[in-house]
């Protein structure tokens, strides 16, 4: 999508930074941060945790395609932080692509297992090897995240004040006159 009233989208894996890069973003642009995976408990009324636990991961999955939907239909450009798995759904990265700028933060798995070391807020990476699953993700969503892709940015080495800088540089490049 093009011109200047959209959203900011940041897609990628978990651990990538999404929240993180996502916050700085917001505040730096002074528009609200839509996170697709609160949009979900706040629907739920229940932690994704307990989501998955109760529902499955299919249920969890039929959530975040309402979440997407409300998401990108606020009426003012906002940031908005995608589940990891958010562009799982075809009619989601349709929706993505269209509606808004869509950064696909990347980082080599090992820093991806780091970030994400000791949080338990993640059933997917939960009881198993966090890093070989990740692996496996990245490998299994790849063409998705590359098909609604504006921009792809690596976050390894990178802050999140420094990767907001980077994101906020590319929007303002693709809204620049030709
Ligand atoms: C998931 C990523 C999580 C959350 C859920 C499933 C995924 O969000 O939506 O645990 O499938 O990659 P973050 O990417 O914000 O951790």
């Amino acid at each position: 999508m093009t011109g200047e009233h959209r959203h900011v989208v940041l897609v990628g894996l978990m651990g990538a930074g999404k929240s993180a890069v996502g916050r700085r973003c917001a505040q730096r642009l002074d528009r609200e941060l839509i996170d697709t995976d609160e949009l979900v408990e706040a629907a739920a009324g229940v932690p994704v945790t307990e989501i998955f636990a109760a529902e499955g991961e299919s249920g969890f999955r039929s959530r975040e395609v309402e979440a997407v939907a409300d998401a990108v239909a606020a009426p003012r450009p906002a940031v908005i932080a995608c589940g990891g798995g958010a562009v799982l759904d075809a009619r989601s990265r349709q929706r993505l692509a269209e509606g808004g700028f869509v950064v696909w933060l990347t980082a080599p798995v090992g820093v991806l297992a780091a970030r994400v070391a000791d949080d338990e807020s993640r059933p997917l990476l939960a009881g198993g090897d966090p890093a070989a699953e990740l692996a496996r993700l990245a490998d299994l969503r790849e063409p998705a995240y590359r098909s609604v892709a504006d921009v792809v940015i690596d976050t390894g080495g990178r802050s999140p004040d420094e990767v907001a800088e980077v994101v906020i540089e590319a929007l303002e490049r693709s809204e620049a006159p030709a």
